[in-house]
C-alpha cells in the first residue's frame, strides 16, 4: 500500500499584491483620484473612530476598499490605509518629505516641541541619535536581572483563586522597571527623598492620564506647546521632583558607573559638544515614561486575554516554558509574543504628514496631508494572515515578522526606541507566568477593545483567576 503524499501546510502567512505608492509629481497626482471618504456627520466620525475603532476601521475598509479618508477633530481629517507597500513608501520617507505626526499629538504641550517623541526634520535625529545607545540590545540585556526580580515580586503578590485584572498589575512591573532602567530608582526609595517623591508623582500622573475628565483636557491641548488647565497642574506637581533628581545626580561623582538612562544622557554630548539642558532632559525623561509604560502593561494584558481564550496556544506555551528545552521554550515565547502583538496591538494606529503629492495605490494625496497606517487592519489582511482573527502563534513557527506587514512598533527613523525594552519585559513577563502560574478566565467572552490616549486596550484589564502558583 502507497501513502499518499502529506498534503502541503496551509501557509499561515501569505503576501499582498502589490500596489504602486510614494512621492509623485503634481501633475501625475492631477490624473489620480482622491480616497474615498467615510460618509457619516463629523462628530459621529470623530466619535466612533475614538470609541469603537476596531469597528470602524473595519466597516470603512468593507465598504470603502483599503484607502479611505475620514475626518477627524481638526479640519483636514487623515487618510487611512493598510496596504504593506503604502506603509512601505511612508517608513521609508525621507525626513523632508514625511514627518511624524505624533508632533501634532496632545502629547506635544506634556513632553514639549522638541522631545525625540514629538521633535520632527533634523532636530529629531539628532534627539534619537543621544538617545539610542541605552536602548540598544545589548544595554538592555544589562536591565534583565531587573526585571526578572521586579516579576517575581509582584507574582508573589497575586491573590489565588480570585478574580483580578491583569493590566495594572502588568503596569506595577513596568513602572518599576521604568524608574529603575531611567532614573536608576530601584523598588520604593525612602520618604522624603527627591526619588520617593517622584515615584509617587509619577505613579499619579499616570494613574491620572486614565480618567475621562484627564482624557478631555488633553483634547484642550492639541496643538499647543504648553499646556493648560488640569494638564497643567497635574504637570506642575511631577515637574518639581523631576527637576530636583535631575539636578542631584547633575552634581553625582559615581555618573560613569551608574547604568540609568538620565545618568547616561547626562554625560551625553551633542555633535556640537553641548550637554542636554535640565528642560532637555525632563522632555526626554517624561517622553520615554509616557511611552513605554502603559503600552508595554497593556500589551501584556492583551497577550493573556488572548491566551486563556485559546486553551491550544496556553497549553503549547505552559508545556514548552515548564519543559527542559530552553530553545524550544525561547522560541514559543517569542512566536506568543509576535502573534499577540499582531492580534492586539496595543497601539492601532501610526500617522506621517506627507509634504508632497503622494501616490496610494489606484490614488492620490496632495502636499500637506495627514496619512495613517491602520495597524490593526493591516495585521488583520486575509492575504497576508489567513483566518486573521484567529490567535496562532505557530504562525511564527517558521516565519518573521515582515518589516511592512507586522508593524506594532512602527517604522522607519521613527521606529518605537523602546522595542527591545519592551520585548523583553514581555519575553520575561510571559515566560514567568506561564512558568509560575496556573491562569484561567473569569468571563469567556472576548474583551472589548476601549481607547485610551493613544492606545487600545482590553477593557476590563484582562481578567483572570490565578489557580495556582510554583
Ligand atoms: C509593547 C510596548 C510598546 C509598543 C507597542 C510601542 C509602540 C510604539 C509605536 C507604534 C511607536 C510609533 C512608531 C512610528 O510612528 O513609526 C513608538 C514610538 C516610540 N516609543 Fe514605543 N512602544 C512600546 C514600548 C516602548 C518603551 C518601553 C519605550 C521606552 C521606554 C518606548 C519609547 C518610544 C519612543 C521614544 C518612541 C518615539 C520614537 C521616534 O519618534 O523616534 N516605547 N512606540
Amino acid at each position: 500500500m502507497t501513502l499518499a503524499p502529506e498534503a502541503p501546510a496551509t501557509p499561515l502567512i501569505g503576501s499582498a499584491p502589490p500596489s504602486p505608492a510614494g512621492p509623485i509629481s503634481a501633475e501625475e497626482a492631477a490624473t489620480l483620484p482622491a480616497p474615498p471618504q467615510v460618509d457619516l456627520p463629523r462628530a459621529l466620525q470623530v466619535l466612533r473612530f475614538n470609541q469603537r475603532q476596531i469597528d470602524f476601521v473595519f466597516g470603512a475598509r468593507r465598504r470603502l476598499g483599503e484607502v479611505f479618508r475620514m475626518q477627524g477633530i481638526v479640519p483636514g481629517g487623515p487618510v487611512i490605509t493598510s496596504h504593506p507597500d503604502h506603509v512601505q513608501s511612508l517608513f521609508t520617507a525621507k525626513p523632508e518629505h514625511a514627518h511624524s505626526l505624533t508632533g501634532e499629538s496632545p502629547l506635544r504641550p506634556i513632553v514639549g516641541p522638541n522631545s525625540v517623541l514629538t521633535a520632527i526634520g533634523p532636530r529629531h535625529l539628532r534627539q534619537r541619535k543621544l538617545l539610542l545607545p541605552p536602548f540598544h540590545g545589548e544595554a538592555i540585556a544589562r536591565y534583565e536581572e531587573m526585571i526578572v526580580e521586579a516579576t517575581d515580586r509582584e507574582l508573589d503578590r497575586w491573590p489565588l483563586n480570585t478574580p483580578i485584572a491583569l493590566a495594572p498589575r502588568m503596569q506595577a512591573i513596568t513602572l518599576d522597571v521604568i524608574m529603575s532602567g531611567i532614573f536608576g530608582i530601584e523598588g520604593t526609595p525612602e520618604r522624603g527623598t527627591p526619588e520617593h517623591a517622584l515615584r509617587r508623582a509619577t505613579k499619579g500622573l499616570l494613574r491620572a492620564s486614565t480618567w475621562r475628565t484627564a482624557q478631555l483636557a488633553e483634547l484642550m491641548n492639541i496643538g499647543r506647546d504648553e499646556p493648560v488647565g488640569i494638564t497643567k497642574i497635574g504637570l506642575d506637581l511631577l515637574d518639581r521632583p523631576t527637576y530636583q533628581v535631575i539636578r542631584e545626580r547633575r552634581a553625582a561623582t559615581d555618573l560613569e558607573d551608574r547604568r540609568d538612562i538620565l545618568s547616561l544622557l547626562l554625560q551625553a554630548r551633542t555633535e556640537e559638544g553641548e550637554e542636554l539642558s535640565d528642560r532637555e532632559l525632563r522632555d526626554e525623561l517624561l517622553a520615554l515614561v509616557l511611552a513605554g509604560h502603559e503600552t508595554t502593561a497593556n500589551q501584556l494584558a492583551w497577550i493573556w486575554e488572548r491566551l486563556v481564550r485559546t486553551p491550544a496556544a496556553h497549553d503549547r506555551l505552559r508545556d514548552a516554558v515548564r519543559g527542559s528545552d530552553d530553545a524550544a521554550s525561547a522560541r514559543i515565547v517569542e512566536a506568543t509574543i509576535t502573534e499577540g502583538m499582531r492580534s492586539r496591538p496595543v497601539i492601532p494606529i501610526i500617522g506621517r504628514r506627507v509634504l508632497v503629492p503622494w501616490r496610494l495605490g489606484e490614488y492620490a494625496v496632495p502636499a500637506d496631508t495627514p496619512v495613517t497606517m491602520s495597524i490593526l487592519l493591516v495585521h488583520h489582511r486575509e492575504d497576508v494572515y489567513p483566518d486573521p482573527f484567529a490567535f496562532r502563534p505557530e504562525r511564527w513557527d517558521d516565519d518573521k515578522p515582515g518589516t511592512y506587514t507586522w508593524i506594532p512598533f512602527g517604522g522607519g527613523v521613527r521606529r518605537c526606541l523602546g522595542a527591545a525594552l519592551a520585548m523583553a519585559e514581555q519575553r520575561i513577563v510571559l515566560e514567568a507566568m506561564a512558568r509560575r502560574l496556573d491562569i484561567t478566565y473569569v468571563d469567556p467572552e472576548p474583551e472589548h477593545a476601549v481607547h485610551r490616549n493613544v492606545t487600545m486596550i482590553p477593557a476590563a484589564g484582562a481578567r483572570v483567576t490565578v489557580l495556582s502558583r510554583r
